[in-house]
């Protein structure tokens, strides 16, 4: 009963969803466990662009089972719009399931959390403004709304007719924002539960049951552990653990079920949002890797902050996860730069410091750098290790080294075909089966 972990080993948008993508003919369901539609996933399949927020990457193959698990947030009507413009490419979603246990983003939670970082403004976290961390917070409060309460017509209108006027309050008297009416917060909310009714399900016991009968499930995380909210850059953090703990507590696995955690990452750094950045690049440098690498969000369209790579966290971040390997993604994207810094280390104060440290560390760190030659070769066409021009290779070995577990798949590019299998055995053999059809087609 196979079950992997992907997950994200620096501040997001490492490249989960293409690994995701490329392990999917091996895998039979596949369960975002945390997160809501503050994800912005990208796939490039058979030259078409898919940008998917909160349904798994999984969706787009038809032998698999899609999963939100209860340790994601779900915004009922993006999630209805996000099916509905995946049918119109012709894409099935009668698949998808969603855990009756999910917590639902109210309208009063996105209220929140737009007037909170608008008052806020710069000193803002820069959150994606969708509701997620109020979302999170009625849940740790015990008074937020599940998925499965939006079936329960009465009962959701009871339990709204409980909560709302507090939050009509806070949303008047703090932020001087107009309430919310009852009537139509209900009626909005059991229109949505009856349009999600047929995907509503007990989905720990689907994933028990998947496993249970031999079935490979694939745990797919959004974010990335330094925006995890207990072992990232606190408080510049998302709200919920997208460690590959939490994808025991959000997917309804065991640790003792998961058998594979593939750390994602890219071959530089970059972080959406407010917080400390200690090898952030605001030179020529930054706007090559903005430019070659696109580096806009998918989810805002911000500018993504972008700086060389940092071997600190990701040290603490491959413990953490347990991660059994990496796939390195958007090598491609150094090319053409003389030079490449990686950063072996902090000094904070005049002393040498290591991973963790407070935000308010961090933000005064001072990256003790290594510098390497840079490569002028388009790594585009590259399929084998012994065919990247030997400074790559330097480059990604010297990762590896700091890493301390294999690099088993490497990134040239957004499209599927553009990889480097490592270890033809081991996440290799997972990822074989989509190289080989494709090169085949
Ligand atoms: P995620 O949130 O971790 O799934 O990552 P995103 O999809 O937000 O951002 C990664 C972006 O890089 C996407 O636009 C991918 O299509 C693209 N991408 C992934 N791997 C590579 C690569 O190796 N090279 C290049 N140039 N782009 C890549
Ligand atoms: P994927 O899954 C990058 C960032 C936001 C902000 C912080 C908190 O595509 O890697 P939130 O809206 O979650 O309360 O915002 O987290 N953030 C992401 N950054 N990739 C993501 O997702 C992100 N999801 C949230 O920019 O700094
Ligand atoms: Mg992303």
């Amino acid at each position: 009963m196979p079950a992997t972990v992907v997950v994200g080993l620096q501040w997001g948008d490492e490249g989960k969803g293409k690994t995701t993508d490329l392990l999917s003919d091996s895998v039979d369901l596949v369960v975002r466990y945390q997160g809501g539609d503050n994800a912005g996933h990208t796939v490039v399949l058979g030259g078409e662009v898919f940008k998917l927020h909160l349904i798994p990457s999984g969706i787009l193959h038809p032998h698999i089972t899609p999963v939100l698990g209860c340790g994601v947030v779900v915004n009922p009507k993006t999630l209805l719009d996000e099916m509905s413009a995946l049918q119109e490419r012709g894409i099935d979603t009668s698949r998808l399931r969603v855990s009756h246990a999910a917590h639902v983003i109210m309208p009063y939670h996105i209220a929140q959390d737009q007037a909170t970082e608008a008052r806020l403004d710069a000193e803002g976290l820069g959150t994606t403004r969708r509701g997620i961390g109020p979302a999170y917070a009625d849940r740790a409060w015990r008074t937020g709304i599940r998925v499965g309460d939006l079936l329960d017509r009465q009962g959701l209108r009871h339990k709204l007719a409980r909560i709302l006027p507090g939050r009509n309050a806070m949303l008047h008297e703090a932020f001087g924002l107009p309430v919310l009416d009852l009537d139509a917060v209900h009626a909005d909310a059991a229109a949505c539960g009856e349009r999600l009714a047929p995907h509503i399900t007990d989905t720990t016991g689907l994933v028990q049951d998947a496993l249970a009968g031999g079935q490979h499930v694939l745990l797919e995380g959004a974010q990335g552990t330094l925006l995890d909210l207990d072992h990232g850059t606190y408080p510049f953090v998302t709200s919920s653990n997208a460690v590959a703990g939490g994808a025991c507590t959000g997917g309804g696995v065991g640790p003792r079920q998961i058998d594979r955690v593939i750390g994602v990452m890219k071959a530089y750094s970059t972080r959406v949002g407010s917080g400390p950045f200690p090898t952030e690049l605001d030179d020529q440098t930054g706007r090559h890797l903005v430019e070659r690498g696109s580096e806009f969000g998918t989810t805002t369209g911000r500018r993504r902050r972008c700086g060389w790579f940092d071997a600190v966290p990701l040290r603490s971040a491959v413990a953490v996860n347990s991660a059994s390997s990496i796939m390195l993604n958007k090598l491609d994207v150094l090319s053409g730069l003389p030079e490449l810094r990686l950063c072996t280390g902090y000094r904070v104060d005049g002393r040498d410091r290591h991973w963790p440290l407070s935000a308010d560390e961090l933000q005064r760190a001072e990256p003790v750098y290594r510098t390497m030659a840079g490569w002028t070769e388009d790594l585009g066409a590259v399929r084998r290790m012994s065919d990247l021009p030997p400074a790559a290779v330097d480059y990604v070995r010297a990762i590896e080294d700091m890493a301390g577990v294999p690099i088993s798949l490497l990134s040239v590019g957004a499209e599927r075909t553009r990889t480097i299998v490592r270890d033809p055995l081991g996440d290799g053999a997972l990822a074989v089966r989509a190289l080989t059809e494709q090169s085949a087609a």
